[in-house]
């Protein structure tokens, strides 16, 4: 089968290797197309790709019409919003993602957000530690409960919101569970967004609950720019001028919010939660993998379009 691996942010050198090795193994053919312009590029590159493995790459009803032979996608990684589902779905064409494959990494940027807000962005001024003070996890799957865990170990106490897990999970992953969302934000010091960017939870984050948090509180975003309600963010800032944002995904009123708030906000200028060696050797790796098993045995256990 032909694989195309396209990605606009690419993969590390090491894992392209690998996967190629992978897939080759097993008898696939493997192309790749990296840092490419847009959908015309890729909507050229997917015509005889049977399989397709993706990052953030959007996967749109145009780049599905093209792909006439495509059977699977496969994000490594995540989050699944840049792909059109419903668009899949009537292709006849299997979406799955890697759950848990790079949530180490984005885990451990969002502890490094935390201490380089706490710190003043390394400005030399006294600032202040995370331990003694409370995160809240809003969403504590693969990576709310690894930064839950990792939050433990340096002395912070920490609460999550889960609706699709029971306290005793909660519990088990070592957080306190709290069971509303003003509940979570009233009581956190910090707060960690770990939610998916879907219809429910688009601009979910706004002025009611922003202002909410305790005075000094710091807002953490390493999940995606769309669950923020940015005028609601920036009205909030306005009015708490105690208040700070930090996000791995650069909010469309960036410049806005840094030329109004200076230090008090920062973003990542290209998102890199995901971008370490290990975070892409695991995802891209999965990906073949899964991709292998789809073809040899049918499997889709990590459908998410079924
Ligand atoms: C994810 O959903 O897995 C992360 O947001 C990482 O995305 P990336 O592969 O585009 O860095």
């Amino acid at each position: 089968m032909k694989i195309l691996i396209a990605t606009q942010k690419p993969f590390s050198a090491a894992a392209v290797h690998d996967i190629h090795e992978l897939l080759e193994a097993s008898g696939h053919e493997v192309e790749l197309l990296e840092k490419y312009p847009g959908e015309a590029e890729l909507c050229e590159a997917v015509k005889d790709a049977e399989a397709l493995i993706i990052r953030s790459d959007k996967v749109t009803p145009a780049v599905l019409d093209a792909a006439k032979k495509l059977k699977i996608v496969v994000r490594a990684g995540a989050g699944f919003d840049n792909v059109d589902l419903a668009a899949a779905t009537a292709h006849g064409v299997v979406v799955e993602n890697t759950p848990g494959q790079n949530s180490n990494a984005v885990a451990e940027l969002a502890i490094a957000l935390m201490i380089f807000m706490a710190r003043g962005q390394f400005d030399g001024k006294t600032g202040s530690e995370l331990q003694g003070k409370k995160l809240g996890v809003q969403a504590y799957g693969n990576v709310g409960r690894l930064v839950g865990q990792k939050a433990k170990a340096l002395g912070m106490d920490i609460c999550a919101l889960d609706p699709f897990l029971t306290d005793e999970q909660i519990i088990a992953g070592g957080a306190t569970p709290v069971h509303s969302i003003e509940e979570l934000y009233s009581q956190s010091n910090f707060l960690s967004i770990h939610i998916p960017a879907l219809p429910s939870t688009i601009k979910s984050i706004g002025y009611d609950l922003i202002t909410r948090m305790p005075t000094g509180g710091v807002l953490v975003n390493t999940a995606r720019k769309e669950v923020i309600d940015e005028e609601g963010l920036m009205k909030a800032l306005e009015e708490r001028p105690d208040l700070r944002y930090v996000t791995d995904v650069m909010p469309d009123n960036y410049a806005e919010l840094r030329e109004k708030f200076g230090n008090r906000v920062f973003a990542t200028p290209k998102k890199m939660g995901a971008q370490t060696a290990e975070a892409n050797l695991n995802a891209g790796v999965a990906a073949g993998r899964q991709i292998i098993d789809f073809f040899a045995t049918g499997s889709t256990k990590f459908q998410v379009n079924k």
